[in-house]
């Protein structure tokens, strides 16, 4: 079998101009639909990945406002812009860009912007939201997975079994639980798991979210499985890679996403969609 390739960047491309829609009626009503973006530190990959969620807010008729940061802020200033922002009503999203220094408390960071604004969906009240089922925002990578999913006729997962390798808290978590939520029997597993091979085996939806390149390989799949891969790893040679072996997994499963091309511009689509959802609520 040649698996069939989950398109995300086309998927995000319809999905985005759905959202240039939703952000152009606010600004028609007098509402224009901000994001606030800060970056501390000059981190290659998050300087790459900032710029790129600029761009697309540009692009999707929403304003974009950047904070930069040297490495050595202090914790208290950058708590302070925060605190500055939650009573900005012209901004209605807010994005600290991960990781952040050592010597900063990011989960104090994250607690201090306003749940209203929270369009990372990593505050403990969003977490907590969708934890019981509640409105609230959802962290955009897995919400995107979950979007593919949706795109491929995998809505409900009733009978099937999920497994997703890795537990961030940004994303294996909140995915299980996502998962749970489309009436999926989940496994959450992780690089330590003993035989993980034979838990990845029996997934019909393979979510890799390790941070290690081609860690899945072929015979970890199961004969037709749906494989999300959220790995972006950056090889010796400079080329992207992913999570899974994707030339192996590609000759057992049914549907996998690409790396690049895949996840990736379906995050930045969640978040111009979390971002204009919280300007529509403002
Ligand atoms: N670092 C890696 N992924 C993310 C993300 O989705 N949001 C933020 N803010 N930082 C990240």
């Amino acid at each position: 079998m040649t698996a069939r390739i989950i398109d995300g960047k086309a998927l995000a491309t319809r999905l985005r101009a759905g959202v240039a829609e939703r952000a152009a009626a606010l600004r028609a009503a007098g509402r224009e639909p901000a994001l606030a973006v800060i970056l501390v530190g000059s981190d290659p990959a998050s300087q790459v990945y900032v710029r790129n969620k600029i761009a697309a807010c540009e692009q999707a008729g929403i304003r974009s406002l950047h904070f930069e940061f040297d490495s050595g802020l202090r914790e208290a200033e950058l708590l302070a812009r925060i605190h500055a922002l939650n009573h900005d009503d012209a901004v209605h999203g807010i994005l600290v860009q991960l990781p952040l220094p050592a010597h900063i408390d990011a989960q104090r960071v994250i607690e201090a912007i306003s749940p209203r604004k929270d369009v990372d969906g990593f505050h403990v009240a969003s977490a907590g939201a969708l934890m019981v089922g509640q409105p609230g925002f959802r962290p955009c990578t897995p919400l995107g997975c979950v979007r593919m999913l949706e795109d491929i006729g995998l809505a409900d997962l009733r009978g099937r079994h999920a497994v997703v390798v890795g537990r961030s808290n940004i994303v294996g978590k909140p995915m299980a639980l996502m998962l749970l939520g489309m009436n999926a029997t989940v496994t959450i597993a992780h690089s330590g798991t003993p035989d993980l091979a034979d838990t990845c085996r029996r997934a019909d939806v393979l979510v890799a979210a390790v941070g290690r390149p081609r860690m899945i390989r072929g015979d970890m799949i199961k004969p037709g499985a749906a494989v999300i891969d959220v790995g972006i790893n950056r090889l010796d040679d400079g080329k992207l890679c992913g999570d899974v072996d994707f030339a192996g997994a590609s000759e057992v499963a049914d549907w996998i996403t690409p790396v690049p091309g895949g996840v990736g511009p379906m995050t930045i689509a969640m978040l111009l969609s979390n971002t204009v959802q919280a300007c529509e609520q403002a």
